[in-house]
């Protein structure tokens, strides 16, 4: 997407004349990546004769062992405090939880000495006196490795593990979010807390002297006007959805406009989509992988379940080879307060619109569900060299900043790029010959706070 407005300030960059993000914007023109190990979720495939162990300590060594040969920025733990839920009952293809992300990353620090290693934290059911700490000792532990994922957490299910209970509106998450983060650099920065607020009554000092870096980097992800806003306040990185050129320089443009507004560099905060991998030596092989992979990810069973979270009923009579339930939603038990469903639309109007748009491609169930779910949003798809050109690409127009891949094997996920497309993108100068440093804030160019 070009602007037709701005005036061309970033076209000394080399390559950036074509996609000139923002007039105050300078694309660094390299990139870094990191790893996202998700834990549950509907894209790792678990039934292949390698598909290893999703919570064994040898998954995650291995994992982060290969990132940090492929110098990787950061080793990235999504959170996800209980199964996801359905009517009820835990996803039948949940099959396991993810372990504590603090416990883990201190582990994992004792085999590596300079990938940044990244906890998803919620705000919403922590105590941020006592997340701080945590936190804090993490990255006196790691030698200034340490990253906070700062997110809200939006389901009903995880809120009923908790003494609040239940569901938190998506704006007072948000309060509790900015008072949270608030008091926890005041922790970090040895000044007093004498915090009475509409959330925390709080009164504490720091008890840590400060890391190799000064304090966690805070990554934040939510992308509501109000997630983006507060993001641009307070974050270093975030990890957004938007992979593909067009959705990632909008984003881009809207980021580096909102830091602005909030007083800070148009660069200050940096940007990491989510991204999936399908690679092989050419791009004709890896068309092929794409079509097999999407097989294994999305089988029958895993199509219709898919579908019943937005309907909010039992869909098991519907054939998952026939067209869409032509049955209305039940509203009331799928509504945002029991789970993220809902995130994006009401189920009258979604549920419809996909009945639209299968019908208009002839499409069944598993083949609605294959595109929707899978299909090639977010993913780099090609043969080696096709893939670390288009990364190129996105690294002189500067939409964003790196890649926080999710492998679909754990653990050999991440064994083909390293091997494979980190040469290439040496080559073309775009990706980090050997680490700066190492500590997170060090390789990722981030300055070390006051
Ligand atoms: C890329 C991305 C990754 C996320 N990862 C997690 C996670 O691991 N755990 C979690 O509880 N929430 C996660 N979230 C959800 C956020 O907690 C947040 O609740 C949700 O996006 C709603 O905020 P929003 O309306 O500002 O987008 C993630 C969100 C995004 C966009």
């Amino acid at each position: 997407m070009t602007s037709t407005t701005a005036p061309d300030r970033t076209a000394a960059a080399p390559g950036s004349a074509a996609h000139p993000i923002h007039p105050e914007h300078t694309p660094s023109g390299t990139l870094q990546l990191g790893i996202f190990f998700q834990g549950v979720n509907s894209s790792t495939v678990w039934r292949l004769p390698e598909s290893g162990d999703q919570v064994a300590w040898d998954s995650f060594a291995h994992i982060v062992r290969t990132a940090q040969r492929g110098i990787f920025a950061a080793f990235f733990l999504g959170e996800g405090l209980r199964l996801r839920e359905h009517r009820g009952v835990p996803l039948e293809l949940d099959v396991a939880g993810r372990p504590d992300a603090q416990t883990l990353l201190a582990a994992l620090a004792t085999i590596t000495e300079d990938i940044g290693l990244v906890a998803t934290q919620n705000t919403t059911y922590n105590d941020p006196v006592d997340l701080a700490r945590r936190l804090q000792t993490l990255d006196l532990l790691s030698g200034g490795r340490a990253a906070w994922n700062v997110v809200t957490t939006d389901n009903a299910w995880t809120g009923e593990n908790f003494r609040r209970g239940g569901y938190l509106d998506h704006e007072d998450r948000y309060i509790h979010a900015a008072q949270f983060v608030e008091i926890a650099q005041r922790y970090w920065r040895g000044l007093p807390i004498d915090h009475h607020g509409q959330h925390y009554d709080v009164r504490a000092q720091g008890s840590l002297p400060r890391s190799a870096q000064g304090e966690p980097v805070l990554f934040q992800a939510g992308v509501s006007p109000t997630g983006r806003d507060f993001a641009a306040r307070t974050a270093d990185v975030i990890f957004s959805p938007y992979g593909d050129l067009d959705g990632a320089t909008e984003f881009r443009r809207d980021i580096v406009e909102r830091s602005i507004a909030a007083g800070r560099d148009p660069g200050a905060v940096q940007i990491m989509p989510g991204a999936e991998f399908v690679l092989a030596a050419t791009d004709a092989e890896a068309e092929d992988k794409l079509v097999w992979l999407r097989e294994q990810q999305i089988g029958p069973q895993q199509a219709v379940a898919y579908l019943e979270q937005f309907w909010g009923r039992d869909l098991s009579d519907f054939d998952p080879d026939g067209p869409l339930p032509d049955v209305p939603p039940e509203v009331e038990e799928s509504d945002v307060t029991r789970g993220s469903g809902f995130q994006f639309g009401k189920a009258q109007e979604l549920t419809r619109e996909w009945r639209e748009i299968a019908a208009a491609n002839d499409w069944s169930i598993l083949q609605f569900v294959r595109d929707k779910q899978g299909g090639r949003r977010g993913a780099f798809v090609g043969g080696y060299d096709t893939v670390a050109d288009r990364l190129a690409q996105y690294a002189a127009v500067g939409a964003i900043d790196g890649l926080n891949i999710t492998p679909w094997l754990i653990p050999t996920g991440l064994d083909d790029i390293v091997d494979h497309l980190v040469p290439r993108l040496q080559d073309r100068g775009v990706y980090p010959p050997e680490y700066v440093g190492h500590t997170l804030r060090e390789n990722l160019g981030l300055p070390i706070p006051e």
